[in-house]
């Protein structure tokens, strides 16, 4: 791969030829709001679509995850149209996310986490549009809790338990589980179902349930604090 020169923010760096543009973006340290994306050597799902950014010459931002580095791009992560467009996108992330930071274990371990950081670049509030959402959930199953601060918390993944009020459905923890762990984590369902599962789930999921490490690599990374080890 040869070498290129891109402008990111009135800086000249550097980077691969075809190299993933979030990842090079990152690496420079520039910050863009991200979810879904946890390194340029893992697929690249671009599910979050908060990864908006300028780049000169282009008609509309383009998704940073999605886009690769070439040789005099000109990239501004604070282009207001891709930032309105991040913020479109975090409304609908929050619609999936019951904002409770007191009773967090993210925010108790970090004593912030990647949704108040993104909010906060972004200029947008803190709040779920949960109760406001008209379209079911995405990730709420058949015989699904209500939504509300009442609904029951927790559903088994096997050996994992997923707060189906704060997955965001970024993908993270299937990621490090394969990476990382015992590869036994996966999305499972359509539309209103699609949630977070151990293989197997649904059926027999005790050769995933043995397979489990307890390594913690899932929990670790998930940016909502909405993993828990069942067993430990
Ligand atoms: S993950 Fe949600 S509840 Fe936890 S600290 Fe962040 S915003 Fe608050
Ligand atoms: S459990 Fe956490 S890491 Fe996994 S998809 Fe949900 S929000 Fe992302
Ligand atoms: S990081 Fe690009 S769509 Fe999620």
């Amino acid at each position: 791969m040869s070498t290129v020169s891109l402008v990111v923010d009135g800086r000249r760096i550097e980077a691969e030829h075809g190299e993933n543009l979030l990842g090079v973006l990152l690496r420079s340290g520039s910050y863009v709001p991200h979810l879904c994306f946890a390194s340029a050597d893992l697929p690249v799902r671009a599910a979050c679509r908060l990864c908006t950014v300028g780049v000169e010459g282009r008609d509309e931002p383009v998704f940073a995850c999605e886009a690769k580095a070439e040789a005099g791009m000109v990239v501004d992560t604070r282009d207001v149209q891709a930032l309105a467009w991040a913020r479109a996108s975090f409304d609908l992330v929050m619609a999936t996310h019951q904002v409770r930071c007191g009773s967090c274990a993210r925010f108790r371990e970090q004593g912030t986490c990647d949704l108040r950081e993104i909010a906060h670049h972004l200029g947008a509030p803190l709040r779920s549009s949960w109760g406001s959402c008209a379209a079911p959930r995405p990730g709420g199953n058949s015989g699904a809790a209500p939504r509300g601060r009442e609904a029951v918390l927790c559903d088994a993944a096997g050996p994992m338990r997923v707060d189906a009020q704060a997955c965001v459905r970024c993908g993270r923890c299937v990621d490090a589980c394969s990476s990382a762990g015992a590869g036994i984590l996966c999305f499972l369902g359509r539309g209103s179902a699609y949630r977070v599962a151990c293989i197997g789930d649904g059926g027999d999921a005790s050769a995933s349930a043995r397979a489990c490490t307890a390594c913690r690599a899932c929990v670790d990374v998930c940016p909502a604090g909405a993993l828990e080890l069942a067993r430990v």
